[in-house]
This record gives structure tokens, sequence and C-alpha cells, in this order.
């Protein structure tokens, strides 16, 4: 989950690498560190923290050189220090690197059995001695003459001080893309640290290697063979992955929100039958008029917009869904076959455990569609097809802006297949649709609120547990509040189906926990005015998230937060902005680095 860059070219490398770097703190940011080759030597800088802190330490240093390699660190192996950072050294090679070795104990040891010394216990110092020992002259063959002893993942980028106009990469299991400017190329996790310079880009596969140069890119496979390389334009604009003035990438992506679904059902939304048109390798209409179930996968929020997804397709087009961890799926025996539906559901489209299980179906012969913001993923291209977010770039690790866009496109599905399956009368579902159109201009006014969710989050700080209740299709969305007011305050939070609280939970509720409530008015509104008043009557404060105008659950609660009106299964694409902001405001009221909170990291790549 860390994130690598590298540069050639004719700039100065370590502005390049500095900013690029930044750009992929989302994916770790343990310790950072860059490595550039300057008169003839190998010249390496780190830091524990941020790239900020790495900036200020390099005050005052004068480096030219126009190669260069960076690395922002999420630790697997080895404790997060200075000696565990990246960039690693041995000899005359230094290399960043993003994956796990399997195998790197037994190469450590054969290494010190030959008299090399390692300065750090991570697996990836050895890949740079397993380079320098093979080192004879020439990068590209030192590089293609150690790889093959290493089993495990890797995305790597590598320099050597006798080589300063040159930067070789390569990639097994871990994302990794070209970027192609003119007279300077660069390597990077993903795109955003190069979309500044050029939109032209390779994506690296399995077993490639790429050399690098101001003066073009070669990709090669392991036996150093070229390997022709189709080249991608990023579609997307560079300054939208600025802050735009926000503090934080979140509270400017919580209020992208309602664009993000506006982007998301353009020209794909439409007013009568089918109701869904999917340019790009949508869903095959046949597969979704007769396949006998579907299968949600996903981790995290990912997994709580599956939870909705699931409703959505039952309840909307009949069709039999299943939810599934991603972690837990890829272990069990698939039963599927080629008339079930797989959908790997991943903003980022590189989560480690959601491809292992879109993999472990494909195994078992389903047919696997990536629900993604990310077109060139490994989800996206491992695919059978692609149902696209359009909800632009999420920087923060939080996701937000792409859950709710997660719903939208489960809802578009629902809609679809339900069309086809003749499930629903046409009215119905063209009122649906209606709805879902609204939908963008709905998030706004719930967003509206903001003076009113600070000063609740003021009011609710101080507490250091939390429990979030909900019945339906909003249980889901108190798993995922819970889950942001974790990740983002480190506090304990529980989200629970309002039903299942006496069973347990309610044990934990005095004075000292606040529950928040969502109880929009619909289907399980009254069992869940029950649960209010269950908790409410054994010390809890309740903070409820309820139906504009609802004078009965205004008068239960201790505070309220209110929504639009919106047909009840649409009403998570609302109330869950709203949790977001909250939640995010609870951080910043404990002074937290919203955007970068501890030991996580926005793209979780590792299994
Ligand atoms: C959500 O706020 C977290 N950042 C995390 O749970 C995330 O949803 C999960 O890692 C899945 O990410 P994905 O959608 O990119 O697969």
């Amino acid at each position: 989950m860390s994130g690598i860059m590298g540069y050639v070219g004719h700039r100065a490398a370590l502005p390049v690498l500095l900013e690029g770097l930044k750009r992929l703190e989302y994916r770790g940011y343990d310790s950072v560190g860059v490595g550039v080759i300057e008169a003839g030597a190998l010249h390496i800088q780190k830091t524990i923290g941020t790239v900020q802190r790495l900036e200020r330490q390099l005050r005052g240093l004068d480096l030219r050189s126009t190669v260069g390699i960076g690395h922002t660190r999420w630790a697997t192996h080895g404790q997060p220090t200075l000696e565990n950072a990246h960039p690693h050294a041995s000899g005359r090679i230094a290399i960043v690197h993003n994956g796990i070795i399997a195998n790197y104990l037994e190469l450590r040891q054969e290494l010190i059995a030959e008299g090399v010394r390692f300065a750090s216990d991570t697996d990836s110092e050895v890949i740079a001695a397993l380079i320098d020992r093979a080192y004879r002259g020439d990068l590209a063959a030192a590089v293609l003459a150690a790889l093959p002893r290493l089993s495990g993942t890797y995305a790597l980028g590598v320099i050597c001080r006798d080589e300063p106009n040159v930067l070789l990469c390569a990639r097994q299991a871990v994302p990794l893309v070209v970027g192609l400017g003119v007279r300077e190329a660069f390597l990077a996790s993903d795109v955003t640290p190069f979309a500044p310079y050029t939109q032209n880009c390779f994506f690296l596969d399995d077993g490639e290697v790429g050399i690098l140069s101001g003066g073009g890119v070669q990709i090669l496979d392991l036996r150093g063979q070229v390997v022709p390389k189709e080249i991608e334009h990023i579609t997307w604009n560079p300054v939208l992955a600025e802050k735009g003035g926000y503090r934080f990438y979140m509270l400017k992506e919580i209020f992208e929100t309602p664009q993000a679904v506006r982007e998301t059902l353009r020209g794909r939304l439409l007013p009568g039958a089918p109701f869904v048109h999917w340019a790009e390798r949508g869903p095959e209409a046949d597969l979704l008029r007769t396949c006998r179930k579907v299968i949600l996968l996903g981790c995290g929020s990912s997994y709580h917009a599956a939870l909705i997804g699931k409703l959505y397709l039952e309840e909307i087009a009949g069709l039999a869904t299943e939810v599934e961890l991603g972690s837990e799926f890829r272990y069990r025996t698939p039963l599927v076959d080629r008339r079930t539906i797989v959908i790997g559901i991943s903003q980022s489209g590189e989560t480690a455990d959601t491809l292992a299980g879109m993999r472990a179906a494909r195994a078992s012969g389903a047919t696997i569609y990536a629900l993604t913001n990310a077109p060139l993923s490994t989800a996206a291209r491992e695919a059978d097809g692609v149902l696209r977010l359009h909800a632009g770039p999420e920087i923060s690790v939080a996701s937000t802006k792409t859950f709710v866009a997660e719903l939208a496109v489960l809802c578009m599905l629902a809609l679809h297949a339900a069309h086809l399956r003749r499930r629903q009368p046409e009215a119905h579902l063209r009122e649906l649709a209606a709805a879902l159109g609204t939908a963008p201009a709905a998030i706004e006014a719930a967003l509206a609120v903001e003076e009113e969710v600070e000063a609740l989050a003021r009011r609710y700080s101080r507490f250091d547990h939390y429990i979030v209740l909900g019945r339906g299709v909003h249980y889901p969305v108190a798993l995922e509040a819970a889950l942001k007011i974790k990740e983002l305050s480190y506090v304990h939070a529980e989200g629970c189906a309002a039903g299942e609280v006496k069973q347990g939970l309610i044990a934990l509720v005095d004075e000292r926990v606040p529950v928040l409530v969502l109880a929009p008015q619909g289907r399980v509104y009254e069992k869940t005015l029950d649960n209010l008043e269950e908790v409410k009557a054994r010390g809890a404060r309740i903070v409820a998230i309820g139906t504009q105008g609802d004078v009965e659950l205004r008068a239960r609660a201790h505070d309220l937060l209110e929504l639009p009106r919106l047909p009840e299964l649409l009403s998570p694409l609302c109330s869950s902005p709203l949790v977001h902001l909250f939640a995010y405001h609870l951080a910043l009221r404990r002074r937290r680095d919203v955007d970068h909170p501890r030991n996580l990291a926005k793209s979780v790549t590792v299994e």
C-alpha cells in the first residue's frame, strides 16, 4: 500500500518527485524518501512522516540530478523507522518497492553469507542487493537477472549511480504506470503524480520491465523481449485533484458528492425503458436477463455499498444477491457458474482482497464485472465488463463521494435488470429512475446544514464510544458511519442493525455513549423509534437523522439532522454524505490529520 515514483528527463528530479509523492501520500505515509544521482554518487534522503517534513529536511541542498526515485511508505515488513524507509541502497543500486517479497529471508541469508551487510530489516533491501550483485555494467540486464529470484509481489523503481540517465521499473501484481513526456518519462503507483506533465501513459502488466530515459521508454518481458504497449490517455483534468481552497481533500470530496453522482448518472440514466445506457463495457443484457444470482464483493466502505446494492437488486430487480467480504470470499469454494455475475466493487480497483475474490470467482467460471472509479485499474482490466463511477479523483483516505456514486451505479444496475427481467411495472421503474435523477440536488440540500453538523460535532466530540443504529437500507449506512468515525477519530464506534441492539450491544449503553439513529420515514420507521426509546431509556444521548419536518422524531431525539424526502431505498444517497460530514467534523475537533489517518492508506493493495 505504499506509493512509488520515479523521474528521468530534462528537469531537476527532486521537485517533480516531491510534488508527485504528495499526490501519493493517500497510499501510506509512515515514512517518505527520495534518491537521486549527484556527481556520480547515490544521494538518499528520507524521514519518518510526511513529504512536508522531507521538504524541510531538503531545504538548502543543491541537488540538480535529472533522475531519481521516491517512496511514501505504509509499513508491511519492518517497523516504520528511518532505517526501514525507502529508498534502499546496496552498492551502486538504489530501489523503491511496493509489495511483499515472500522469500526475502532465504535471499537475505544467502546474501549475508556472501558478505552483504543490511541496514534494515525490510524485504525490499534484499532486492537492491540482488540487483547490485548481478550488475555487470548494464542496469537492465542486472534487473532481469535478479527478478526471477524473487517470489511475491512488487512494483519497483531502480536507479544506478553508474547510469545517471536511465530509470528501470518492474511490475508483479502491484500497480505501476509509466508516464510518457517530451524528453522525459515518469513512473508511479498511479497517474496522479505525473498528470500535470503528461496524460499519455503505459500501464505495466505482470512480468514487465520498463527502461525509461529522456529519449523514450522500452517495455520488456522477463526474457528481455520487447513488449509492444498501447499508449493510454488519462481522461480527467489533474487540476481536479487539487484541494481547491478546502482545508482537507475529504471536505472537498464530500461537497463534490452531488457532482460525482450527477456525472455518474450523466448520459446513462434514461427517463424511460431500458432506463440505463451503459456506454462502456457494461453488463451484457442477456446475462442480466437470465442470470441465476449476483455476488457483490467489496471491502470497507465498498462492502457497505454492496450491502445496499443487495437490497436494490433484490427489491427492484428480483435478483437473488449475495454479499461477500473480498478477504473471506477468496478462501471459500465459490458456488458459481457462467450464469452467475460477480461484481467486484472497488473505487480504486486495486484492493488486493477484492481482486483476489474476483479471480477466485473467475476461476470457478463466473462472469466478472468491476464497479470502479478507475477504468484503467487492475480490476477493470481483468473484468469481463466495467460499471464505471465518474466521481473524479478521490485523494482523501476516507472514501466519500465514490461511496455514494457506487450506490448510484448499483441502483442503475437494478433498474436495468428489473426492466430486462420484467420484474416491475414500467411506470414504477420510471418513477424510481426519476427520483434517482433528483439525488444530486437532494444531496446538495442535505449538505446545506454544515454549520449544524459542525455544532453537533463540537457537542459530541468529547465521547470515546459511539453506537450507530439503522434498519433495512439504513443499516449499511450505520456501518459506514461507524467506520468513518473509527478511521478518522481513532475512537470506538459500532454500527448495528437497530433490531439487534437488544441482543447484547445495549449492555454498553449509558450516558457516556451517544447513539446516532438513522430513522428516515419508511417501512422500518416505527420499529426504529422503538429501538431509539430502548437506548434512550438507558441514558444514551440520541442524535437522530430523519426526514425533513418529522416532528415526532424531533420530540424524541436530543439532536436531529434532517434529510430531504427521497424514496426510502434512495435515502442512503443523502444520509451517507451527512454521516461523512459528521465524522469529518468529529475528527477535526480531535485535531486529526483527516486526509492521512494513522495506520491507513487509500488503496489496500496488500492482502
Ligand atoms: C473507507 O473510508 C476506507 N478508506 C476503506 O474501508 C475503503 O473503503 C476500502 O479499502 C475499499 O477501498 P476500494 O473501494 O478502493 O476497494
